[in-house]
């Protein structure tokens, strides 16, 4: 059942190509120019009608959900906010028929995500459900269905589901975009022609878990560590560090790399383990500076860089890992595979229950 594979977690890593293309497929048109939902059973009237979108969700899907904000706000010109879900109900959101409340489960059972549908539905407002099993409460429950076609997901650590989210998330985007107009049809064909090549580049990260593997052998000797990252790196970078506290216990924390200075920075001594993602064209100098700070402060920088601009990375970092270029956007589905694969392999180095961690379950059904 595990395919040859040590684990159900990394038999899901490698699965992640499958899931990218499955969940893909049928949604886009045969010219590969545009999305095509039919299946969300919206009108162009009712998407018309959204001024906002709630994304409510826990742990990784959380965390997808923060690269969601990013890719409608950019694509589709919609205000997002972001809840983690046993917060949303609790702070007084202000609902409206207008709001469109997204919400993102991997199993669809988890009790705090499904209290907040169910609240979100009580203030007239109308909600998606972005979820990996057919027929769950979630998936019952809401107006409209977005299913990712990940497979069954078994090891606790979800991997596969969080990149599938990622992708319902793109072709959500391009289909509000599509639908409301705020991007020309050529940048729409451009997203999904980069989408296309995803699968394969996931392929040629995974061919590269051999350095992986000794990147998490040297950080399994640490005790602390950092993520850091500026926008979609940011999101990406807590993803990455929630993986890793969940199946290594090795502490870590996520900062965006321009928050550091107020405070965190404090906490950088000798030899600690920094990692810093490094993809948005656009803030290459911003985070470059900021791993300069770490720098100074004696820590050991692996930077996560586009292929084309390790030149440009590879004088700030101790070491480098490329992943292929992509389009900005687009760049949490390569960015958090090496990611991925560095939990797994410190965790395994480690000795520890890889697919069932202490004091986790898969699903979540109590508050
Ligand atoms: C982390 C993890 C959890 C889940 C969270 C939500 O690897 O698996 O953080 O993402 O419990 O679960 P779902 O997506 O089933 O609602």
């Amino acid at each position: 059942e595990k395919a040859g594979f040590d684990h159900f977690m990394l038999k899901e890593i490698y699965e992640q190509p499958k899931a990218y293309r499955d969940t893909m497929m049928s949604r886009i048109t045969e010219d590969s120019k545009s999305v095509e939902l039919k299946e969300l059973g919206m009108t162009v009237e009712y998407i018309k009608s959204i001024r906002k979108v709630h994304i409510v969700a826990c742990g990784t899907a959380y965390h997808a959900g923060l690269v969601g904000k990013s890719v409608i706000e950019t694509l589709a010109r919609i205000p997002v906010e972001n809840d983690v879900a046993s917060e949303y109900r609790y702070r007084s959101p202000i609902i409206t028929p207008d709001t469109l409340v997204i919400v993102v489960s991997q199993s669809g059972e988890t009790a705090d995500t499904l209290a907040a549908l169910r609240e979100a539905q009580r203030n007239g407002a109308r909600v998606l459900a972005i979820t990996n099993v057919v027929g769950s409460s979630v998936a019952r429950e809401a107006d409209h269905v977005l299913i990712t076609w990940a497979g069954l997901e078994i090891a606790v650590a979800s991997t596969k589901a969080y990149t599938s989210q990622l992708i319902a998330f793109y072709l959500l985007g391009l289909y509000l975009a599509e639908t409301l107009g705020t991007q020309e049809a050529s940048h729409i064909a451009d997203v999904i022609a980069a989408m296309q090549q995803l699968p394969e580049q996931v392929d040629s990260i995974l061919e590269q878990a051999a350095v992986l593997k000794q990147v998490a052998e040297s950080i399994s000797h640490h005790k602390h560590l950092f993520f850091i990252g500026r926008g979609v790196d940011y999101a990406v970078a807590q993803e990455g560090s929630l993986k890793l506290k969940e199946i290594s216990y090795i502490h870590s924390e996520a900062y965006a790399a321009g928050e550091l200075k107020h405070g965190t920075l404090a906490l950088i001594e000798d030899g600690i383990p920094v990692i810093a993602l490094v993809t948005q064209e656009e803030l290459y100098e911003k985070t470059l500076s900021n791993i300069k700070e770490v720098k100074a402060r004696g820590a050991h920088v692996l930077g996560i860089a586009n292929a084309g601009a390790e030149e440009e990375v590879s004088k700030s970092v101790d070491e480098l890992f490329a992943i292929p270029k992509t389009l900005p956007i687009l760049s949490p589905a390569l960015s958090v595979i090496p990611l991925q694969l560095i939990s797994y392999y410190a965790s395994l180095a480690l000795e520890h229950d890889v697919d069932k961690p202490r004091n986790l379950a898969k699903s979540v059904t109590v508050e």
